[in-house]
């Protein structure tokens, strides 16, 4: 279990982090999402004690990261930004001296599973320095978990890899939720949705937006939109008085597609629907326009610029 409270990092003028607060539980995939310079490596190189934070506390299974880093930093694998790699060693020389170094019981077993769960046969007695950057990638991942630790905070853990790789890297992120905590990062609004279970919007250092993937998308529109299939081409008159706004319209073969938005609070359908009927015009069809999470993510990353 991971609790960050008020974080704040400094690097001279730039405030790369302001004053985040959050925790995480066992047996959950956290996401930070947000666009670049957000300031999502600088929050996890003070949750992993790379980075001092300039005020604010970080504390995993209970322990203070900047008190006792040493302990701390045993309930955590890390994959960084930029993995840090020994070039001239092979990728199973590589993990066994992590697991080594770790104190890691039964080396065998975790070097067959992380050779598994992360499909490193392909490489597995290659030199690092002769691997692909993907392959790196996962090699970086192995090492995370090889461990087997608590808390594994993965740093745009996707990067790079295949597409066949960050399907297999994502059902991995979720199976290792089931028993960890999970934290990642990314600024894949898909992504986030897909492998999270609970989602952290930052932008500027600040948080801008929490919840589950389908919360955010419901709790946080101030707009509802509406999609309609009518008969004929309709005038903004038709809507006088109720607060209704045409964001498009547009011919399909002999009917017309709108679309409407007004404030989440009202619900304005059957007012809508009576009006176009008694206008004469045929409703073939009304359907709420769910906004997706990257709709959601821009309305909130634009607010705060
Ligand atoms: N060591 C450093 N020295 C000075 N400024 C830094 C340092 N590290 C980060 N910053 C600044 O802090 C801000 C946040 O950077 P950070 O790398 O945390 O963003 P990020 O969300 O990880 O972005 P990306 O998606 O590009 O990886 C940026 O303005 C960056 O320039
Ligand atoms: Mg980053």
């Amino acid at each position: 279990m991971v609790e960050a409270d008020s974080l704040v990092k400094r690097f001279g003028e730039v405030i790369a982090v302001d004053n985040l607060s959050f925790h995480i539980e066992k047996n959950e995939v956290l996401g930070f999402l947000g666009p670049n310079g957000a300031g999502k490596t600088t929050t996890m190189r003070m949750l992993t004690g790379y980075f001092t934070p300039t005020s604010g506390e970080v504390h995993v299974n209970g322990v203070d990261m900047v008190e006792n880093p040493r302990e701390a930093k045993r309930f955590i694998g890390y994959l960084p930004e930029h993995p840090p790699l020994y070039p001239d060693m092979t990728v199973k020389e590589y993990l066994r001296f992590v697991a080594e170094l770790h104190g890691v019981k039964k080396i065998r077993e975790r070097l067959d599973y992380v050779q598994k769960v992360c499909s490193l046969s392909p490489v597995w007695n290659r030199l690092i320095s002769q691997i692909s950057k993907g392959f790196c990638q996962r090699v970086g991942l192995a090492k995370a978990i090889v461990h087997n630790p608590s808390v594994i905070v993965l740093d745009e853990p996707t990067i790079g890899l295949d597409p066949e790789q960050i399907i297999e890297t994502r059902n991995l992120i979720k199976s290792l939720g089931e028993e960890h905590s999970v934290i990642l990062s990314t600024h894949i609004l898909s992504e986030a949705n897909m492998t999270c279970d609970r989602v952290m919007i930052i932008n500027r250092g600040k948080l801008v937006g929490e919840g589950t993937p389908e919360r955010l998308s419901e709790e946080l529109q101030s707009k509802r939109n509406i999609a309609l299939i009518v008969g004929r081409e309709i005038d903004k008159s038709l809507f006088s008085g109720i607060p209704v706004e045409i964001q498009k319209q547009e011919k399909l073969d002999d009917k017309f597609r709108l679309e409407l938005s007004f404030p989440a609070e009202d619900d304005l359908c059957p007012e809508l629907a009576r009006r176009i009927t008694e206008a004469g015009i045929s409703l073939y069809q009304m359907q709420e326009k769910k906004p997706t999470l990257e709709e959601i993510f821009l309305s909130l990353v634009k607010e705060v610029l």
